[in-house]
């Protein structure tokens, strides 16, 4: 496969959609495709995404605002990593598959803090790449949440998910993808299915890329 054919794609949506189950799916399929794939997730496995599992699982205590910068510094340096970063990947001709990205920001910390200041800090940095497709899994709030409660334990439950914070995070998605819907190239995918139908049209959408 030619460089210029990598592509950046971005999952996003609510936790419980079934986003981690299907970036598997789709990196499978591409690499059956003969494509070279890398697949990651934010926040991150570098020392800025630990520490924000910390302040995701309670065990740290941080305001909103701090958080949302610690996830603009997880990402930044995701993107410019020189041995292991987006841009890296994307320069060696892989396609980069991302589980969570600046959208979620814009949802989970914009909803507490300033979400026009989210988007400007993101927007205004150069140094973070823009995704060739977003694919937003939709679900309502309250399947998530019976999804997330189906797979965990009480105590491994993080501090979004509940119903309150999931339904205000869910507007908040909505609100988000209508605001950036000229600027980048979404499609919404609906989440509630079985794993086949679901990559059925995540396929489909992914299939566009290429042509
Ligand atoms: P994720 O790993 O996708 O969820 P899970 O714990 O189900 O595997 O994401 C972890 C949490 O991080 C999720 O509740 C959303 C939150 N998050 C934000 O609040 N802001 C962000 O910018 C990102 C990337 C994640």
């Amino acid at each position: 496969m030619e460089n210029e054919q990598a592509k950046f794609i971005v999952i996003e949506g609510l936790d419980g959609t079934g986003k981690t189950t299907q970036i598997k799916r789709l990196a499978a399929y591409l690499k059956q495709q003969g494509r070279a794939v890398f697949t990651d997730a934010e926040p991150t496995s570098a020392p800025t995404g630990k520490l924000l599992r910390q302040i995701l699982s309670g065990e740290i205590k941080s305001d909103e605002w701090a958080t949302a910068a610690l996830f603009f510094a997880d990402r930044v340096r995701h993107n410019t990593d020189e041995n292991n970063g987006i841009k890296k990947h994307l320069a060696n001709g892989e396609t980069v598959l991302l589980d969570r990205y600046y959208f979620s920001t814009f949802a989970y910390q914009g909803a507490n803090t300033d979400a026009n200041w989210t988007m400007d800090l993101h927007y205004g940095c150069p140094q973070i790449t823009r995704p060739d497709l977003v694919l937003f899994l939709t679900m309502s709030p309250e399947k998530c949440l019976a999804r997330i409660r189906a797979g965990r334990s009480e105590n491994d439950i993080e501090i979004y998910e509940n119903p309150e914070a999931l339904t205000k995070v869910s507007d908040r998605f909505d609100t988000v993808f209508s605001l950036v819907k000229e600027k980048e190239n979404v499609v919404y995918i609906d989440a509630d299915g079985t794993p086949d139908e679901v990559f059925a049209r995540i396929s489909a959408a992914v299939d566009t890329l290429w042509k």
